[in-house]
């Protein structure tokens, strides 16, 4: 692992598929390549999430933004007003937009910031493709705000941990999202939602992930197909397309990995459910997944794309 804050080297592992951390004014987040699917699911799999909740991803300027997201006139408001700074904006994602489906969670949304930290901002242009950054801690840990925590837990798992001192900040952004039912303050963070009525002329509403900080994605609403899903199938019935995993693949052109690597299936797992919701077909069987490594994420979000739906 390099230890130097040898930036060249920093972004050519991330562009070769590796994590990197580095710091924020937040706090120090844990990068991969935001268009690289594997890239994306390896930060789940160092994260140790139990389930997908979708990730941040980091541009150098606002411009990078929007294009990768749709801003509305109140997010370029916000967008002029707080960035470089400790604010991310969840709007919906572009048709081209080139982030890994898995960092949205499947949703049609992406949350976009611009992190003010001087070495934040040479690593992602360096980098020269968008940033996914959860907080460099594993699942459960707090946030880490100096280089010392990120390698007491992660060390093992990112190529390098660039050191920026400490977070002046201290706490995550805060998130926004506007998407087109006006903005909503999605999660409290280092800029007080006082500041964004000011800029914005009107309240804004909360919908805050706060009072359950381990299971923020709870409240999202979930990507699901259209189609009915049918969980641990060894096989397809008549009229079903089959989504396959490991040896179980046989049946049809889909699989999540021949190779029953799970890093592999979190991976496409997004992709391949949109795909095949694009045959219109009605219902999908999904062969049976381990669960341990990223299989407890992929079952977690196989469980709620299979539950009856709400309307909600
Ligand atoms: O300060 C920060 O934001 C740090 C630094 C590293 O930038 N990053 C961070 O990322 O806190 P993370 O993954 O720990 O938190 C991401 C938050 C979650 O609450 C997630 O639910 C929300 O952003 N989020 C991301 N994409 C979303 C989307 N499409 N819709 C709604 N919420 C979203
Ligand atoms: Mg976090």
């Amino acid at each position: 692992m390099a230890s130097n804050n040898d930036m060249q080297a920093a972004a050519q592992a991330l562009r070769e598929g590796q994590l990197v951390a580095f710091p924020t004014e937040t706090v120090y987040g844990l990068g991969g390549d935001a268009t690289n699917d594997e890239a994306v699911a390896r930060v789940y799999a160092a994260k140790g999430r139990p389930s997908f909740n979708p990730l941040i991803t980091h541009v150098p300027d606002a411009e990078a933004a929007f294009a990768l997201g749709e801003f509305s006139a109140d997010a370029r408001k916000l967008a002029v007003a707080f960035w470089p700074g400790p604010l991310s904006l969840v709007v919906p994602r572009k048709a081209n937009c080139p982030v890994s489906l898995l960092a949205s969670a499947g949703l049609p949304s992406i949350a976009i910031r611009v992190p003010s930290h001087p070495m934040a901002l040479e690593f992602l242009r360096a980098a020269e493709r968008p940033v996914v950054a959860p907080s460099a801690n594993p699942s459960g840990k707090i946030s880490p705000t100096t280089a010392e925590h990120v390698r007491k837990h992660l060390k093992d798992k990112v190529a390098a941990v660039l050191d920026g001192g400490r977070c002046k900040v201290g706490v995550e952004s805060t998130v926004v999202s506007c998407l087109g039912d006006g903005p909503k303050l999605l999660r409290h963070g280092g800029i007080p939602r006082a500041e964004i009525e000011k800029v914005l002329g009107h309240a804004v509403a909360v919908e805050s992930h706060s009072a359950r900080p381990h299971a923020p994605g709870q409240l999202l609403s979930h990507y699901a197909p259209h189609a009915e899903l049918r969980l641990n199938a060894d096989r397809p019935r008549e009229g079903e397309a089959y989504l396959g995993f490991g040896p179980l693949h046989a049946h049809g052109p889909w699989t999540l990995s021949a190779r029953g690597d799970l890093v592999e299936a979190a991976a496409c797992l997004f992709r391949l459910l949109h795909e095949i919701d694009a045959t219109g077909v009605s219902r999908i069987a999904v062969a049976p997944i381990p669960h341990h490594g990223l299989g407890d994420a992929i079952n977690d979000r196989l469980l709620r794309a299979a539950a009856p739906r709400d309307t909600a």
